[in-house]
């Protein structure tokens, strides 16, 4: 495909919630999450494809009639679908092709495949998953947990944004009906396979022959609400010896999480703190951190953890403060389905295959549905901030290996 035209579509997402940071903020339910709904609607309806919202805020663009498909009878699951996309929302000020690269290509790969005459036996999808980030309520991947049932939806419902807007409240607010929200095993059941492209967040496939490359596995990783809770005072007038400062054990515990990942194999941040009071001249009150760690194995993940608690809990002894550590999400490792894979690869001729430390729907969807995921290029490497990065024309060599995919799967 032509680089011009990936980028004349893409041209058209490009401002809805770009910051001046040159980041993204695109919160789920949120004024840009909207416009880019609405923006997904009318590229459905601009291709004649069957515009849907699941009960989980999911979007979908079918190219399915069954009436107008010629069905192969002999095929395995011939009414089960071909399905692919990502996700609109991002981290705080995100990137731009982190979740839109994956929709943006999916539209443009079921162009390619009706100009070239394709003829599909199943039905090809284009899906928009809402909340993949977490970055608004906390819990990554929320719409395919919900689908798939990993969460459960009393839970959903009640989490926060920072404001202390829930789900619930965020979800009538955008005119979305949260009463429905839960598992949805018979829109699974008729996906044969789900398929994601999505911007590659290393530098593996730089400086070589390849601009796509095919996932292998997804570390198991998780989140943690970590509370240190100590005694504000005044900042001059209190004695050393007399303070219980919970930044202290804070700082101590940003530290730990990166000696204990760095001794295991795996990877720690924090990321994200709240300090109540916040102020310059008293000693915190409070601090609520978010610890993310990954890991290539649970074994080792569990390692970090367990040597983190402990170091954690030790020093908040000896700062007579309180330290409290809550999983807030977890996410098993995943290895993608290896036919689906190697299929993939030698359609692709050989591209390379990655395993990668990022989550992602089609993880938390693989243990429900085959799923497989590829991965387009890019240079710096970043991910999850403003330097994310890809050319036109690796995006659009990114579009001709998804549409010679769905080729191979659905027609
Ligand atoms: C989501 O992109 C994650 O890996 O945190
Ligand atoms: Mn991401
Ligand atoms: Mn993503
Ligand atoms: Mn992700």
């Amino acid at each position: 495909m032509d680089a011009g035209e990936f980028r004349r579509l893409w041209n058209e997402i490009a401002p809805i919630g770009r910051a001046e940071s040159g980041g993204y903020v695109r919160f789920s339910w949120t004024e840009p999450d909207l416009d880019l709904r609405t923006w997904f609607h009318a590229q459905s309806k601009l291709r004649g494809l069957r515009y849907e919202e699941d009960r989980n805020g999911n979007l979908y663009a079918w190219w399915d009639p069954e009436r107008e498909l010629v069905i192969d009878p002999d095929a395995p699951h011939p009414h089960k679908a071909i399905l692919t996309g990502s996700h609109f929302d991002s981290v705080p000020h995100g990137g731009a092709y982190d979740g839109p690269l994956g929709i943006v290509s999916a539209f443009l790969a079921v162009d390619q495949l009706r100009a070239d005459g394709a003829n599909p036996k199943r039905p090809i999808g284009i899906a928009a998953f809402t909340e993949e980030e977490g970055g608004r309520f906390g819990v990554p991947c929320l719409g395919s947990r919900l689908m798939t049932g990993v969460i459960d939806p009393d839970r959903a419902r009640a989490l926060t944004d920072p404001d202390g807007v829930t789900l619930e409240a965020a979800m009538r607010a955008a005119g979305a009906e949260p009463d429905l929200l839960g598992p949805d095993p018979e829109r699974l059941e008729r996906i044969a396979a789900f398929i994601e492209l999505h911007i590659e967040q290393g530098r593996a496939l730089d400086g070589g022959e390849s601009s796509v490359a095919v996932a292998t596995a997804i570390w198991p990783h998780g989140r943690w609400r970590l509370t240190f809770t100590g005694e504000a005072d005044h900042a001059g007038t209190t004695r050393l010896p007399d303070r219980r400062d919970p930044m202290l054990t804070f700082a101590f515990a940003v530290l730990a999480a990166r000696k204990e990942a760095r001794l295991a194999g795996g990877v720690a941040t924090v990321g994200r703190v709240e300090v109540e009071p916040n102020a310059t001249n008293a000693i915190a009150a409070s601090v609520t951190a978010w610890l993310d760690a990954r890991a290539p194995d649970e074994a080792v993940l569990s390692e970090i953890l367990s040597g983190f608690e402990s170091k954690v809990s030790e020093r908040a002894g000896r700062d007579g403060t309180r330290a409290a550590i809550v999983r807030e999400s977890e996410s098993p490792v995943v290895e993608f389905d290896a036919s689906l894979r190697d299929r993939i690869a030698a359609v692709l001729g050989g591209a390379p295959v990655l395993p990668t430390a990022a989550g992602h729907d089609a993880g938390v969807l693989s243990a429900q549905v085959p799923t497989a995921m590829l991965f387009v290029r890019n240079p710096t490497g970043v991910s999850h901030a403003p330097g994310e990065s890809a050319s036109d024309e690796d995006c659009a060599a990114g579009v001709d290996a998804l549409a010679a995919v769905l080729r191979d799967l659905a027609c």
